[in-house]
């Protein structure tokens, strides 16, 4: 027994150094931690159960048949954060570079299936130079089976990805695919063709950084949700994310208790939203006094910063915001933000998160480049999503609300389910202005002085229809509360509806406009 024990401890050993000390100072040396180290620091403390530790690649072609790849370059399991069940994969890089073979794509199938039979979030830390060579399509097929696996879990557990090195090739389609990509600034690359290839193909020259660093893809492309400066703040990110999700989609979001008052009102709400509709305010400054604690969890905050969406709680309950920002682009609707709401309130929707909006919307963005660009397929999505949605919907017109973006921005008409203004509301076609200079441009023209005449008639309109009343008085808007009742009025919204039902027609899917 005793030797069968000392085997088994040197295998586990061996297994457990992955690449060696050399490749594990170079990852090290890189401001990188190994795949083991990273588990460690992001579940709780001693709860990494390892499944498939023992699992070795069966290629013979091109030296594989001599060649030994500890753990096949990937450690899966299990493991708790805050105490909760989580799936987990990480590649590790000093094991031949974290590629991926057929056993290596196996493991991580494992833990996919593993995840959706119980129900519970899945995280995949990448850090892999790709597809492996030398097993040809038998790593293309693994791949397969991974993407094949994250659409069908897709909106049944949450699917969350690490990107904590190389990823490129047809290999970033999985973090694609998943429901949250985080990126460490420096450390991180996603490319689908590196700089060499691009090179070649099109004369241009790029970094690996600028190319698919972290920044440019938590601020150009989207890909990104998160980017943080070191892998330790990445991993804390993680937990905070995984405390507002729940575990699969027949789930609630957890309840988190704390000591925010349900019926606090702030009074300082009163002073943050100009009257003037061209000044600008940052809407974080609503949403934080409303929420509890004032603890919100921005996500994608630097791509299309005209949208601001991210979790916080409204008496301990999780929600998701979404909002216009008008100190971005005056926080109109564009393609990318269109993009970035609508793949948010799917991903609330599809786990039982309600949805609380703040609208302050002037329209759409006009341009060329826009329409030309697709902001009517874009800007599609975002009344899709909010028409789908079946979770609560709660939203406060802060300020404008004009036009096509009043309907899209969670209205009545779209389901919205509690729709409430503050009295600096302006629900409108479209501006004082614009309105003005098309249903007055007679008047205005023929006037002695056609600026003043202008001025009076945006005047006249504003009294009569840039208000919260006409749609009020039609029954669109529920009620004109004053702004430091805001936060006791969504929870008490929030507690009749939270656990509301709606049926939809039986159907496959619905032809979301992509
Ligand atoms: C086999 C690989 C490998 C791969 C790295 N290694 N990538 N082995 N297949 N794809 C091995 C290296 O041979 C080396 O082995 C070890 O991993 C570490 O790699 P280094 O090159 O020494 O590391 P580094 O200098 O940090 O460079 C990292 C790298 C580079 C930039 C990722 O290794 C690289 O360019 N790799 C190839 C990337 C690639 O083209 N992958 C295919 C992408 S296409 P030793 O023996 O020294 O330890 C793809 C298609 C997916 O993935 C399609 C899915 C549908």
């Amino acid at each position: 027994m005793d030797d069968k024990i000392e085997e088994l401890k040197k295998k586990k050993e061996k297994i457990e150094k992955g690449g060696g000390e050399e490749k594990i100072k170079k990852q090290h040396d890189r401001g990188k931690y190994t795949a083991r180290e990273r588990l460690e620091m992001l579940l709780d403390e001693g709860s990494f159960q390892e499944i498939g530790k023992f699992v070795e690649h069966r290629s013979q072609k091109l030296g594989m048949d001599e060649r030994d790849v500890p753990g096949e370059g990937v450690v899966t399991g299990r493991g708790t954060i805050n105490g909760r069940n989580i799936y987990l994969y990480a590649q590790d890089f000093t094991a031949m570079g974290g590629s991926l073979g057929e056993m290596h794509a196996k493991k991580i199938w494992r833990i996919m299936d593993e995840a959706a039979k119980a129900g519970v979030p899945i995280i995949g830390l990448n850090d892999s130079g790709g597809a492996r060579i030398q097993e040809g399509v038998n790593s293309l097929g693994g791949y397969g089976g991974i993407f094949y696996r994250n659409s069908v879990n897709s909106g049944v557990i949450p699917q969350i990805s690490g990107i904590l090195g190389p990823c490129a090739g047809g290999a970033v389609y999985s973090p694609a695919l998943t429901d949250f990509v985080f990126m460490v600034d420096k450390t991180s690359k996603m490319f689908v063709t590196g700089p060499d290839v691009i090179k070649s193909v099109t004369g241009e020259e790029v970094s690996h950084e600028e190319l698919g660093g972290g920044m440019t893809h938590n601020r150009e492309s989207g890909v990104a949700h998160f980017l943080d400066d070191n892998e330790e703040d990445c991993f804390a990110r993680m937990r905070r994310l995984i405390s507002f999700i729940p575990d699969n989609n027949r789930e609630m979001p957890p309840f988190q208790d704390n000591s925010d008052p349900l019926a606090r009102k702030s009074k300082d709400l009163r002073g943050i939203v100009p009257e003037e509709p061209q000044k600008s305010y940052d809407v974080r400054d609503v949403i934080e006094p409303v929420v509890d604690e004032g603890d919100f969890l921005e996500v994608q905050p630097h791509f299309a910063r005209n949208m601001v969406v991210g979790f916080a709680r409204l008496g301990g309950h999780s929600v998701g915001l979404v909002a216009n920002q008008p100190a971005v682009k005056a926080g109109c609707l564009d393609i990318d933000s269109s993009d970035k709401a609508a793949r948010f309130i799917r991903f609330c929707d599809s786990f039982n998160i309600p949805i609380l909006t703040f609208t302050d919307v002037p329209g759409y963005l006009p341009g060329v480049e826009q329409e030309h660009g697709g902001v009517i397929r874009h800007g599609a999505k975002l009344l899709h999503a909010y028409s789908e949605a079946t979770v609560p919907l709660m939203n406060v017109i802060l300020r404008k609300a004009y036009g096509g973006a009043y309907i899209a921005m969670s209205s009545s008409h779209m389901g919205g389910d509690y729709v409430y203004a503050w009295p600096t509301a302006e629900i409108a076609v479209m501006g004082p202005r614009g309105a003005a200079n098309i249903i007055f441009r007679q008047e205005i023209n023929n006037a002695d002085d056609p600026e003043a005449a202008r001025q009076e008639k945006i005047d006249e309109f504003r009294d009569n229809f840039a208000n919260p009343y006409q749609a009020a008085s039609l029954g669109y808007v529920d009620d004109v509360i004053l702004p430091e009742e805001t936060r006791p009025q969504l929870i008490r919204s929030l507690e009749a509806i939270r656990e509301k039902r709606e049926h939809r027609p039986d159907k496959k899917h619905g032809n979301f406009p992509v």
